[in-house]
């Protein structure tokens, strides 16, 4: 993807001699996953990618004929043309493995460039928890209406009152848990309660040799069932300390590798873009989507990776609710560091990589510190 970024700057003078007081100054970035950094190029540059197909080789010679020789030489040397030389032998595995999954280019740079290395969201003043809501408002002016009316409110349609169901207080005691207990570790049996009943197989059906289908507690794209959860421990009763790959239909924790309980807070932190609130759970779920089983039947289609993503969301929401069943609290954050996790995980993005990570445990019985969205009063009475 060729992407025109555009740099805004005050230009003082401009001000001054009552011209614009913003200069722009448009910086041309190719976004290719297959390098995994971003790349500034020329114009000329950016032209010549347009006049090079992208699947069948090229002789030097029939390059030549639709780029100037000097052009193609800098995009080899950045990698956006690849050769067929030793030099280039770890690039074409690179852009092999991105075609083997079928990425749909669009969603490739999405994913790919969205991930975060090494970032905290307590460095960002804007997303600051601490940030008072006014201050918001000062920036950036009231927030769109919080609910849409498309009728006056006599052409509404009135439906009946909502009747009583054993949901009604399980959704109401949902609220995100930003105060967990750091004292005592989480029951063996609650722990695999929840995973089991949120991750685990309810049924493994062989539909033909070679062909496994899933069922589990929540619907998956396809019924590809693409999300692997890796499991952070750092407190449960018996499990010891460090990362695990979850397997779902033996129910079973596959270590992978052991940590001191300061290593495993330390990453946690990574973990959730340094929000140290959800780091205290004492077990952390990272959702990895094995792109390359949705894309298998879903191949280079437009809505695969949303469907993905969305799929991430009914798994937390029911790890929410299973922990919630059991008097826990549960937290989800998109606001993580996936750079970080895939290389403590060994993952390759271009295949798997982390969509979201999620967590749970007891809640602090002591005072609440954090802020925790709860009108109802039905975790924390005192209101
Ligand atoms: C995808 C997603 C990402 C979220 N990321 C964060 C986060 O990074 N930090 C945080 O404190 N809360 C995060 N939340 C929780 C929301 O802030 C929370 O759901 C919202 O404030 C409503 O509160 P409730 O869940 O208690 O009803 C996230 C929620 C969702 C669905």
């Amino acid at each position: 993807m060729i992407e025109p970024r555009e740099h805004l700057r005050l230009d003082v003078g401009g001000l001054l001699s009552g011209r614009d007081a913003l200069a722009s100054e448009t910086r041309i970035v190719a976004l290719a996953p297959h390098l995994g950094v971003e790349v500034e190029i020329d114009a000329d540059e950016a032209a010549a990618l347009l006049r090079v197909g992208e699947t069948p080789w090229l002789p030097l010679a029939a390059l030549a004929a639709r780029v100037s020789l000097d052009v193609a030489e800098r995009l080899l040397a950045k990698g956006l043309l690849i050769g067929d030389g030793e030099a280039h032998a770890a690039l074409r595995e690179r852009d092999a493995a991105i075609r083997d999954a079928h990425w749909r280019p669009l969603s490739a740079v999405a994913h790919y460039f969205s991930r975060w290395r090494d970032s905290g969201l307590d460095e960002d003043a804007r997303f600051t928890r601490h940030r008072p809501i006014a201050s918001l408002v000062d920036e950036c002016g009231l927030p769109p209406p919080h609910l849409t009316e498309r009728t006056p409110r006599e052409q509404r349609r009135r439906l009946p009152a909502m009747r009583e169901s054993m949901l009604d207080e399980l959704f109401e005691r949902r609220v995100t848990c930003r105060n967990f207990d750091t004292t005592e570790p989480l029951a063996e049996a609650d722990f695999s309660d929840v995973l089991k009943r949120v991750l685990g197989c309810l049924a493994v059906v062989e539909v033909m040799p070679g062909v496994v289908g899933l069922k589990k507690s929540y619907p998956s794209g396809g019924g590809l069932h693409p999300l692997e959860p890796y499991v952070l421990v750092q407190r449960v009763d018996g499990v010891e300390t460090g990362l695990y790959h979850y397997h779902a239909s033996d129910h079973a924790l596959e270590p992978l590798s052991m940590l001191t309980a300061e290593a495993a807070a330390r990453f946690a932190k990574v973990m959730v873009g340094g929000q140290g609130f959800f780091a205290e759970a004492p077990v952390h779920i990272v959702l990895a989507a094995r792109f390359e089983r949705t894309f298998w039947k879903y191949r280079n289609h437009p809505k695969a990776y949303r469907a993905i993503v969305l799929e991430a969301g009914h798994v937390s929401q029911n790890l929410y609710l299973a922990a919630t069943d059991l008097r826990l609290g549960a937290y989800v954050t998109a606001a993580i560091n996936e750079i970080d996790i895939e290389q403590a995980l060994g993952l390759d993005p271009l295949r798997e990589s982390p969509i979201v990570v999620c967590g749970f445990g007891a809640r602090t019985r002591r005072e609440r510190t954090m802020f925790e969205f709860d009108p109802l009063g039905k975790v924390w009475p005192e209101g």
